[in-house]
């Protein structure tokens, strides 16, 4: 044995390792705890979701159809997009990492705004490029302007996280385009719409509308927020045939398995069912915003399935406090607290803590 150990690109050095949001530990006394920690969709899986997953686990000794025809031909019927203009992957994060592959490398730079998904400067480091973050504005939004500022001749691609995970806020028409028009055509901006079934305001563009005429376009969707399938890995782009093309090639080999696959369709096939929980769910986004600013607190408006609470210093101690009721929160210590919007008993839980919380004296 030798002490020698294998060589590691010097790119991993400090990448900061993801944090997924804290599991729902029983509380004192056996009490339920909710877990609000990671945007996920509080509901079990929608009619014909659990049957299809089911009935495929029966044949997992086989390998997965590698181009998820199923899947792709499902997709492109329902946003109506041609299937040479999809790519399917683990994840909608790993999509995003294959972008990164197809993209960009050392001496690279990739833009993308912060506070935003924490996955962003991980894959970037990974990737060798140089991370470009952009601070947000004062009203927790993307800083548009400062991010095409941003751009160099090294730029390869820019995430533009809409709306913005973790502050909620989104991004309007005008701005958007404003944005895109600024951007040179051969850097690749990915539209990452994680959370589009949440939004309502019809200001706020879809980015399937955006891509059409836009080349370096590229939209990323999920099958873990909405459609409640984050445990099965399974998400997908739309973007113009060369884009699309290399993340055919930079795929990892029968990485969405068949499992994953049957569910998506089926949840395709279960919209209606769909969009009545999504609904529930903003209208529950609504209650608690509303009650949050009624206790005093300042709530950026929010499209997506979780609120923000920027809180400073006082942060990680909200999160202890918000967990001894009951309710585990996302923390970004010394920034501020996410918090999932998730079944109606677990958003009282969180607003009684967050009321309580309030009436504490500062530190
Ligand atoms: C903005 C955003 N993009 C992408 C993802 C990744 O989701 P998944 O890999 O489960 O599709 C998340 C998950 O939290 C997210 O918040």
């Amino acid at each position: 044995m030798t002490d020698e150990t294998p060589k590691l690109r010097a790119a991993l050095d400090g990448v900061p390792t993801y944090k997924p949001g804290k599991p729902g530990a029983a509380s004192a006394a056996g009490a339920v705890s909710y877990k609000l920690s990671s945007n996920e969709n509080p509901y079990p899986p929608l009619p014909g979701v659990l049957e299809s997953a089911v009935a495929a686990s029966g044949a997992f000794n086989r390998y997965p159809d590698m181009a998820c025809t199923g899947l792709m031909a499902a997709l492109a019927e329902r946003f109506d997009v041609p299937v040479t203009r999809l790519a399917t992957g683990t994840g909608s994060v790993g999509v995003a990492q294959q972008l990164l592959q197809a993209t960009a490398g050392p001496g690279d730079e990739v833009i993308f705004a912060w506070r935003s998904f924490e996955a962003y400067p991980i894959i970037t480091q990974i990737s060798g490029a140089t991370a470009v973050r952009v601070p947000l504005t004062e009203t927790e939004e993307h800083d548009l302007d400062a991010m095409a500022d941003a751009i160099t001749d090294r730029t390869r691609l820019i995430f533009v996280c809409n709306p913005n995970n973790p502050t909620g806020a989104a991004i309007r028409r005008r701005e958007l385009e404003r944005f895109l028009d600024r951007v040179p055509g051969d850097v690749l901006v990915v539209l990452d719409e994680a959370y589009r079934e949440f939004v309502r305001d019809e200001d706020i563009p879809d980015g399937l509308e955006l891509y059409r005429d836009r080349p370096n376009v590229c939209v990323l969707r999920t099958f873990s927020k909405a459609y409640g399938l984050a445990g099965l890995r399974v998400g997908f782009a739309v973007a113009h045939e060369p884009v699309a093309a290399a993340l055919r090639k930079t795929a990892v080999p029968f990485g969405v398995s068949q499992i994953a696959q049957d569910a998506a369709v089926a949840s395709l096939a279960s919209e209606q069912e769909l969009l009545e929980r999504v609904e529930g769910l903003v209208a529950e986004r609504a209650r608690v915003s509303r009650e949050l600013v009624v206790q005093g607190w300042t709530v950026p408006e929010t499209q997506a399935n979780f609120v923000w609470l920027r809180l400073g210093a006082r942060t990680t101690d909200f999160a202890a406090a918000a967990e001894r009721a009951g309710v585990v929160v996302r923390p970004f210590p010394g920034e501020g607290v996410r918090v999932t919007i998730g079944e109606p008993e677990a958003n009282d839980l969180f607003l009684q803590a967050a009321a309580e919380f309030r009436k504490e004296p500062e530190a």
